[in-house]
C-alpha cells in the first residue's frame, strides 16, 4: 500500500525503518505489532474477511439460540406441564365425591409430568387398570372381606410403582384402555364383568376393535375358589391359596395372590394381656348368623360359661328371624366403626368362630393383635376325622394353623368349645402375620402378576381350545 494516511502509517512494519518512528508512534506499534498480517490480509480481501466472519457469526448465533432454547425447554419442562396439567384432570376440588376419579387425576399429573421430563420411576409407566367396584369402594372407606382384599391389592400394586387407573365398569373400561393401550399391563375386573367384556364387540380385542382389551390382560377378581373367567382358572385371582385349602373346589390354576392386613395392623399396638379383661370377641355382624345351618354351636348356652370369661360382639343389623335376636350371654356393642371394631378387638382375648361368616378377614386382623381364633370345623371325613385337607372350616385359610394361634372345634362339640375358650383365653400370643400374608410376599405374587408372560400362556390355550374344540376362542 503507497497511501501513507497517518492511520495507516500506524499499521506499517517497524523493524525496517523504523528509526524516525516517534515515541507515540512506537506505542501504538507494540500494541498492535502482532495484529499486522491479519490487518494486511484484512486490507487486501475485505469482502472475504466480511463473508467469512458472517459466517462464523451466524453458525455461533444458530448454536447458541439451539442451546439457549434447549436449555430453557428443558429447565422450563417441568414448570410448563405442571402449568397446563393444572387444566387437565382437575385434583383435589372440595367436596368431591368420586374419591376414584381424584386419584386417577392425580396418577395422570403425576405420569404425564414424568413422562415429558423423561424421568418416570421403576413401573411408573406401567399401568394397572382396577375394574373391580372393590377397588374404588376400599379407597372410600368400604370394609367387606373383598374391599380389604382389594385396599391390599392396591398398596402393593402402589409400593411396586406402577401406576394404578380405576375404572367401575366395562364402558368405562374400555374407553380408558382405548387411551393408552400399550401402556396397560393388565386389568382386573370382576368375573361376571370379565364374562360380558368378552362377549362384548365393542370391549374385547378382536381384527375389527384393535384397540379393544386383549382376553388375555384381564383378570377376575374372585373372592370364592373356582373358574370366574373365560380363559379359565389360570386368569382367575384369588384372596387364599384355595388350590392348597380347598381342593374340592378345583383352584389348582387359579392365581393365588392373597392379601396382606399387615399395613392396617402393624399401625395399631398390642394392647398387653395383662391389661385385657377376661373377654372374648365374637365374630358376628348379623344376628341371623346364629341361626344359619352353619352356625357351629347350636347347643351352647352362652350365659351358663363353666369358664370365667365374658362375650361381646359387634351386631350391626339385628336381622334373627321372628326377632330372635342376640343369644343371652353375649353382649351386644351394636354397629362398629373401623376404629371401634379394632379397639374393642384389641382388648379382648380371643376371637370366636361361629360358623359364618366364611373366609372373613378378622380372623387375621385378631392374629395380628395378639388374639386366637377359635375356627369351627363344619364338615370333616368321619372316617378320617383328623385329616385337615378333607376339613372345610369357617376360615380355611386358617385351617393349617395350630395352637396357640388357632383352635380347631368340630361343630357341635360343646366340651371342645369351652376347653378351646378357655385355653386361648389364658395363653396369650404374640402379634402373629401368617408368613404369606405379610406385605413383601404380597408384593412379590403381585409383581409376578403383572409382569408374567400372560400372553404366551393365552396363545397356548387357545391352541389347546381349537384342538380339543372345547371352550370359547378368542384372539390374541
Ligand atoms: C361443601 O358443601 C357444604 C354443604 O353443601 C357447604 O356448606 C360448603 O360450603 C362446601 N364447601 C366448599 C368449599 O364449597
Ligand atoms: C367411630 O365411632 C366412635 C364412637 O361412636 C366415634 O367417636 C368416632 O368418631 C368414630 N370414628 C370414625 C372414624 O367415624
Ligand atoms: C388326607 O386326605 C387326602 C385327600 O383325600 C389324602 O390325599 C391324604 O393322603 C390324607 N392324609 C393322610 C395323612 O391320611
Amino acid at each position: 500500500m503507497s497511501t501513507s494516511s497517518d492511520e495507516e502509517y500506524e499499521l506499517l512494519p517497524t523493524h525496517e525503518g523504523s528509526r524516525h518512528i516517534s515515541s507515540r508512534s512506537e506505542k501504538r506499534h507494540a500494541k498492535g505489532g502482532h495484529l499486522r498480517p491479519l490487518r494486511r490480509v484484512m486490507r487486501r480481501h475485505p469482502i472475504l474477511i466480511f463473508c467469512t466472519s458472517l459466517v462464523f457469526v451466524t453458525l455461533a448465533s444458530t448454536f447458541l439460540a439451539y442451546d439457549i432454547v434447549y436449555l430453557k425447554t428443558k429447565l422450563a419442562i417441568a414448570g410448563s406441564y405442571n402449568a397446563f396439567l393444572t387444566h387437565l384432570w382437575p385434583v383435589g376440588l372440595p367436596n368431591r365425591t368420586d374419591v376414584w376419579e381424584n386419584e386417577n387425576s392425580k396418577a395422570m399429573h403425576a405420569l404425564i409430568s414424568c413422562m415429558s421430563a423423561d424421568n418416570c420411576l421403576e413401573n411408573q409407566a406401567s399401568i394397572v387398570l382396577l375394574s373391580s367396584p372393590h377397588f374404588a369402594n376400599s379407597i372410600s372407606g368400604h370394609v367387606s372381606g373383598e374391599d380389604i382384599w382389594a385396599m391390599s391389592v392396591l398398596d402393593a400394586v402402589r409400593d411396586l410403582g406402577y401406576t394404578p387407573i380405576f375404572t367401575t365398569n366395562n364402558e368405562e373400561l374400555a374407553r380408558t384402555y382405548r387411551q393408552y393401550p400399550d401402556l396397560v399391563k393388565i386389568a382386573i375386573v370382576e368375573g361376571a364383568s370379565a364374562r360380558s367384556c368378552f362377549a362384548d364387540s365393542s370391549c374385547i380385542k378382536t381384527a375389527a376393535h384393535p384397540l379393544g382389551i386383549p382376553a388375555w390382560k384381564m383378570f377376575s377378581f374372585h373372592f370364592w375358589g373356582g373358574a370366574s373367567n373365560p380363559l379359565g382358572n389360570a386368569w382367575t385371582l384369588s384372596p387364599e391359596n384355595y388350590a392348597l385349602v380347598q381342593p374340592h373346589t378345583h383352584s389348582e390354576e387359579n392365581v393365588y395372590l392373597g392379601y396382606s392386613i399387615e399395613n392396617t395392623c402393624l399401625k395399631i399396638p398390642v394392647t398387653p394381656v395383662a391389661e385385657r379383661p377376661r373377654q372374648a370377641y365374637v365374630l358376628a355382624k348379623l344376628s341371623n348368623y346364629f341361626y344359619e345351618k352353619d352356625y357351629a354351636w347350636p347347643g351352647i348356652v352362652y350365659e351358663s360359661s363353666p369358664i370365667d370369661v365374658s362375650l361381646v360382639a359387634g351386631i350391626a343389623q339385628d336381622n334373627a328371624p321372628n326377632g330372635a335376636g342376640v343369644p343371652s350371654g353375649i353382649t351386644n356393642l351394636g354397629r362398629l366403626n373401623k376404629t371401634e371394631f379394632y379397639r374393642h378387638l384389641g382388648r379382648s382375648r380371643a376371637l370366636v368362630g361361629i360358623g359364618v361368616p366364611f373366609l372373613s378377614p378378622s380372623p387375621y386382623d385378631a392374629l395380628c393383635m395378639g388374639l386366637p381364633f377359635i375356627n369351627p370345623v363344619l364338615l370333616w371325613d368321619w372316617d378320617d376325622p383328623e385329616n385337615r385337607t378333607k376339613w372345610r372350616t369357617q376360615h380355611d385359610g386358617l385351617k393349617f394353623q395350630v395352637p396357640p394361634y388357632v383352635y380347631h372345634v368340630k361343630k357341635g362339640d360343646i366340651d371342645g368349645f369351652w376347653e378351646a375358650l378357655r385355653t386361648a383365653v389364658e395363653k396369650p400370643i404374640e402379634r402373629y402375620i401368617v408368613p404369606e400374608m405379610t406385605m413383601q410376599a404380597l408384593k412379590y405374587r403381585v409383581s409376578n402378576l403383572i409382569e408374567g408372560n400372560w400372553r404366551k400362556k393365552a396363545e397356548r390355550l387357545l391352541n389347546d381350545r381349537i384342538d380339543s374344540g372345547e371352550g370359547d376362542l378368542f384372539e390374541l
